[in-house]
C-alpha cells in the first residue's frame, strides 16, 4: 500500500509539475502537487509505524498556521525572497536528516565496530552530498533572502582572497567529504567529520553568494532552487525513499531548466550571473535623467484616453512597475473597455519582465485577464509593427532598443518586445529612471512614444475614468 501511495504520489507530483506550465491549468496543478505531498507525508508516517504523533500533529500545526500567514502576506513583489527563504530551509531539512540518519545508525553499532559495517558506501557518498548540498543551499538561500530584503547590502561584497579562501574551502570540504565516506573509523569520527563538513560547506554557501550582485538574485535563487532538490535526491538515497528521490530530481531539473530560461532570455551565461557581477548599480535605485533625453514629450490621461479611442490595434507590455503599483485590476477594465470599443487587445509578456519567473503571468491571471489575450515574446514581437497602440506599464528593460542597437549595452542581445515599431507608444512610469539594469532607456525618446508620469494604478484608474467619458 505504502508503494503505491508513493507511485500515486510521483504520478501527482509529475502530472502537478506539467499543468503549472500553463496559466489556465495552474492552480489544478498546485492542487495535485499539493494532495501528492500530503499522500507522501501520510504514507512516510503509515510506513514508519508506530510514531508518536504528538510532535508531528504540534510541528504541522505551527508549520501550518505561519506557513498560511506567510502565504496570505507575502506581496507578489516578494515572492523571490520567500521562495528563497524555502529553498534554504528545504537545504537544511536535508542536512537535518542526512546527520540524524547517521546519528542514529551510529549508536545503533557498537564503539568496537565501523560504521562500515552498517552503512554502505554508496549511501554513505550520498550522505556527504546531502550534507554538502544542503548546507550550501540553506546558508546560500539566507543570503540570498538577506540580499532581497534589504538586510544585507545589495552590493558584491568581496574582499582580499575570498576566491582563493573559496577554493581552500572547496577543497577542505572534499576532504572531509572523503573522511565522511570513508568507515573505516568508528561512529564518533565520522560524526565529528560530518559536523565539520556541515560548517565548512556553511561558510562556502555564505561565501558564493555575497559576491554577487542584489540585481541578480532572482536567477541565483532559482540555482538554489535546483539545489534544494539534489540535496532532497541525496537525502532520498540515504533513506532509499523512491518517493523522495523522485521529487528531489523532479526540483533539480526543473530549477536548472528555470535557470537556463532566465539567464538565455537576459542573454546571459550561467557565469556571468555568478561571477559578473551586472546590475549592480541598479540595487541603489540609480537614476539616470536629465541630459540623457532631450526629446521626451509628455501627456496626460485624457490624452491617453483620446488616442486610445481610437487605437485598433492595442498591445499592454506589463512589466515589474506593474507589480510594485498593483495595477493588474485597473489594466484588466482598461482592457476590457478598449475591447468594448472595438480594439483588439493583447498583452505581451517578456520571460524577465518582473523579478520572477511567471511574474506577470500570475499577476494578469490574478486579474482573471483572459489567458488568449496573453502572448508571449516568440508570438507577439512581429506583430508590434501593426499595433495602433503599446501600453508600457511599469516595464523598462523589456523594451529597451539598447539591447538591438547599441552593441556596448550591458543589455545588447537580450531579446527585447518591439515595442518602438508601434505607431504611437505610451509609457507609464513614474521618473525617467532606470529599471533593473540601470542603463538609459532610448524609447524615451523616440518620437512614437509619449511619457505618462506617475504611478501605473493611480494613472491608469485617471485614464479609464476619462475613456468612460468619451464613450
Ligand atoms: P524594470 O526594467 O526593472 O523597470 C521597472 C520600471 O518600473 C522602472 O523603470 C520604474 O520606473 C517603474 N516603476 C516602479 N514602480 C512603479 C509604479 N508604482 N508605477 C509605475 N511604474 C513604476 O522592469 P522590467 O521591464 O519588467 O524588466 C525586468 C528586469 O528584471 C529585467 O532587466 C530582467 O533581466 C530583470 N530580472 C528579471 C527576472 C525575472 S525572472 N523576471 C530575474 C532576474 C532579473 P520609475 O521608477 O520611473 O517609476
Amino acid at each position: 500500500m505504502v508503494a503505491l501511495a508513493y507511485l500515486l504520489s510521483s504520478v501527482l507530483f509529475i502530472m502537478g509539475l506539467k499543468n503549472l506550465t500553463r496559466v489556465s491549468t495552474a492552480r489544478r496543478g498546485n492542487m495535485m502537487s499539493s494532495s501528492a505531498m500530503l499522500i507522501a507525508v501520510l504514507a512516510t508516517l503509515v510506513d514508519a509505524g508506530k510514531v508518536d504523533y504528538t510532535w508531528i500533529i504540534a510541528g504541522v500545526v505551527v508549520g501550518g498556521l505561519i506557513g498560511a500567514i506567510m502565504a496570505i502576506k507575502v506581496q507578489m513583489t516578494s515572492m523571490p525572497e520567500m521562495v528563497a527563504i524555502f529553498n534554504g530551509f528545504g537545504g537544511g531539512a536535508s542536512v537535518l536528516v542526512a546527520l540524524s540518519y547517521l546519528w542514529d545508525k551510529g549508536f545503533i553499532g557498537d564503539d568496537s565496530q565501523t560504521l562500515n559495517a552498517i552503512i554502505h558506501t554508496d549511501i554513505s557518498i550520498t550522505l556527504a552530498l546531502s550534507i554538502v548540498i544542503g548546507s550550501i543551499t540553506l546558508t546560500g538561500s539566507i543570503v540570498a533572502f538577506g540580499k532581497l530584503k534589504g538586510l544585507v547590502s545589495g552590493q558584491p561584497i568581496l574582499f582580499p582572497g575570498n576566491q582563493i579562501l573559496n577554493i581552500l574551502l572547496a577543497l577542505a570540504m572534499v576532504a572531509f567529504s572523503i573522511g565522511v565516506v570513508n568507515f573505516a573509523q568508528g561512529p564518533a569520527e565520522i560524526e565529528q567529520y560530518a559536523l565539520i563538513l556541515t560548517a565548512i560547506a556553511s561558510v562556502l554557501g555564505i561565501l558564493l553568494v555575497t559576491p554577487i550582485g542584489g540585481a541578480d538574485m532572482p536567477v541565483v535563487i532559482s540555482l538554489l532552487n535546483s539545489y534544494s532538490g539534489l540535496a532532497a535526491a541525496a537525502t532520498g538515497f540515504v533513506l532509499s525513499n523512491n518517493l523522495l528521490i523522485i521529487a528531489g530530481a523532479l526540483v533539480g531539473a526543473s530549477g536548472l531548466i528555470l535557470t537556463k530560461i532566465m539567464c538565455k532570455a537576459m542573454n546571459r551565461s550561467l557565469a556571468n550571473v555568478l561571477f559578473g557581477g551586472f546590475g549592480q548599480e541598479a540595487v541603489g535605485g540609480a537614476a539616470k535623467t536629465g541630459d540623457q533625453y532631450p526629446n521626451v514629450k509628455s501627456c496626460q490621461p485624457d490624452e491617453c484616453a483620446m488616442i486610445m479611442e481610437a487605437a485598433r490595434e492595442v498591445i499592454i507590455v506589463p512589466g515589474y512597475g506593474l507589480a510594485v503599483a498593483q495595477a493588474q485590476h485597473v489594466t484588466r477594465e482598461l482592457g476590457d473597455l478598449l475591447a468594448k470599443n472595438g480594439a483588439t487587445v493583447r498583452y505581451a509578456i517578456h520571460p524577465v519582465a518582473g523579478r520572477m519567473p511567471g511574474h506577470m503571468n500570475v499577476l494578469l491571471a490574478e486579474s482573471n485577464v483572459p489567458h488568449e489575450q496573453l502572448c508571449d515574446l516568440e508570438s507577439i514581437n512581429d506583430d508590434f509593427r501593426n499595433a495602433d497602440l503599446v501600453l508600457i506599464l511599469g516595464a523598462n528593460d523589456v523594451i529597451n532598443p539598447a539591447a538591438e542597437k547599441e552593441p556596448g549595452s550591458p543589455i545588447y542581445g537580450m531579446p527585447i518586445l518591439k515595442a518602438y515599431e508601434a505607431k504611437t507608444v505610451v509609457v507609464v512610469k513614474r521618473s525617467l529612471s532606470a529599471g533593473f539594469a540601470a542603463i538609459p532607456n532610448d524609447l524615451f525618446n523616440y518620437d512614437n512614444t509619449l511619457m505618462l508620469f506617475g504611478d501605473a494604478k493611480k494613472m491608469i484608474t485617471e485614464v479609464v475614468q476619462e475613456f468612460k467619458d468619451l464613450l
